[in-house]
């Protein structure tokens, strides 16, 4: 297992460029089994959870060809419907499955999706969908078995106590795509990431209207074609590097974003003084000045809420921010896995329900810390960055999920990280 060593202190100068959204991409990895016909995705992110779902579709059938680091072809003339506990285990996001089996196939046996480390992620919603749209189903030994042969358009409510779901409008979305009749989905998520699969889905001939609001109108057709599909830049990953930029000093451009996707981050940097400078719409800039820094008031919401994807980075920020920050998780209330990790690194911060009450200090100290999940992972790299000392980063085969080239891409701006392998790592820097 690989580990990061990261010595703080030195400032980020330089451009980084945004991969692909793997968020967007693991979905349409699902939408191309929704046709016989191939499908080309460019601008994917070369991730582990990417090269994952390759695995997942392949083992349903389809012909998966990553024809260069970043352009995935997809050919599915047939499949099956299975997908087995071991596969869909390894990741929550295979349950976007369901939406291409039940609308190509019209039934799925799909194993149960288990715990999650970010919290409770229940997949309610997704069947109520599915129950209003005319799919049967019951639960067996950890599967439900899914048959959705008398499916027809219908009204949707899919909001949740927590606001709209992500893949749960996905697997929606792709069933009432191929369901005869007009399926209306009220209460949809209307994430980025949501509007470039409906892109996807219209150029493979799906008619969605309503794309990018709450409420979507899809009338279903006989069938889907191939097509050619460039994915959206990840606007956490964009995110992510402009929060380093804000941490570390020094004057970091971000490439390649789409600034607009990014409005409640902006406007939470701004209000915590960060200085940023929008190029233009795709190139922004991030003045670290530490020193200038003040504490913010920070909620979690759907988008175009401020994303869960960087409430462990904001409180990375926030750390070393002086005053009082309360960071609020309104989407995964328990979302705090990184706060004992960062207490680790010496950061005052105390958990009150779903808010973290963070006092920000003097910066932290390095220390040998463990990733729990992709983003905290993130925050814990960042929190790095501007500690003290030394400090040693464990697991980060979470990092490796979610970031493409991560500590490449810090190296290449002047960071001071390195990835080794576990053996060459000092036993005290072992936990
Ligand atoms: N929820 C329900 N019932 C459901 C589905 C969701 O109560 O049937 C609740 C969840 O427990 C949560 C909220 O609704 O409280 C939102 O969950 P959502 O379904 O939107 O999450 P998701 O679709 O499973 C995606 C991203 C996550 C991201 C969330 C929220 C992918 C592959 N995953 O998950 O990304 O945090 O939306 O924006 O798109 C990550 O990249 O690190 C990550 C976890």
């Amino acid at each position: 297992m690989d580990v990061l060593r990261i010595q703080g202190g030195s400032p980020l100068n330089g451009t980084i460029q945004v991969s692909g959204s793997k968020n967007a991409s693991l979905p349409m990895f699902a939408a191309a089994l929704l046709s016989e016909e191939p499908t080309t995705l460019t601008n994917v992110p070369n991730l582990s959870d990417i090269r994952f779902m390759a695995q997942i579709i392949e083992h349903l059938g389809a012909r998966v060809n990553q024809k260069d680091p970043t352009t995935w072809e997809i050919h599915a003339p047939s499949i099956s419907t299975k997908a087995p506990y071991d596969l869909v285990r390894k990741m929550r996001a295979s349950i976007c499955l369901i939406g291409p089996l039940i609308g190509r196939m019209h039934q799925a046996e799909i194993s149960l999706p288990g715990g999650c480390v970010i919290g409770q992620r229940p997949i309610d919603l997704h069947l109520k969908g599915l129950r209003k749209i005319g799919c049967e189903m019951k639960t067996e030994s950890g599967y439900i078995y899914i048959d959705g042969k008398q499916r027809r358009g219908s009204h949707i409510f899919l909001g949740g106590r927590h606001g709209s779901t992500v893949l749960g409008t996905a697997n929606l979305i792709m069933v009432a795509c191929l369901t005869p009749g007009t399926t209306c989905i009220e209460s949809a998520a209307c994430e980025p990431e949501i509007v470039d699969l409906c892109r996807m889905l219209v150029a493979m001939g799906a008619n969605i209207e309503g794309i990018g609001s709450h409420t979507l109108t899809i009338n279903g057709v006989e069938k889907l074609h191939g097509c050619h599909h460039r994915v959206i830049p990840d606007r956490i990953e964009a995110g992510t590097y402009l929060i380093a930029g804000a941490m570390t000093g020094g004057t970091l451009k971000v490439q390649g974003a789409e600034i607009r996707q990014l409005g409640a981050l902006h406007d939470k940097l701004l209000e915590a003084n960060v200085k940023l400078n929008i190029i233009d719409d795709q190139n922004i800039e991030v003045f670290g000045v530490q020193s200038q820094l003040k504490p913010i008031d920070l909620i979690t919401l759907p988008y175009p809420g401020f994303p869960t994807d960087l409430q462990a980075q904001m409180c990375a920020l926030m750390t070393s921010t002086p005053g009082l920050s309360i960071i609020t998780e309104r989407i995964y209330p328990s979302r705090f896995m990184h706060v004992p990790e960062l207490q680790r690194m010496g950061a005052n911060i105390a958990l009150e329900g779903a808010s973290a009450i963070i006092h920000g200090e003097a910066p932290l100290f390095g220390a040998p810390v463990m990733a729990s999940d992709l983003r905290a992972s993130a925050a814990l790299v960042l929190a790095g960055l501007t500690a003290t000392k030394e400090s040693w980063v464990q697991r980060i085969y979470h990092l490796d999920r979610g970031y493409e080239n991560m500590e490449t891409k810090l190296q290449s701006v002047g960071a001071n990280i390195e990835r080794l392998k576990q053996d060459g790592i000092p036993e005290s820097c072992l936990n």
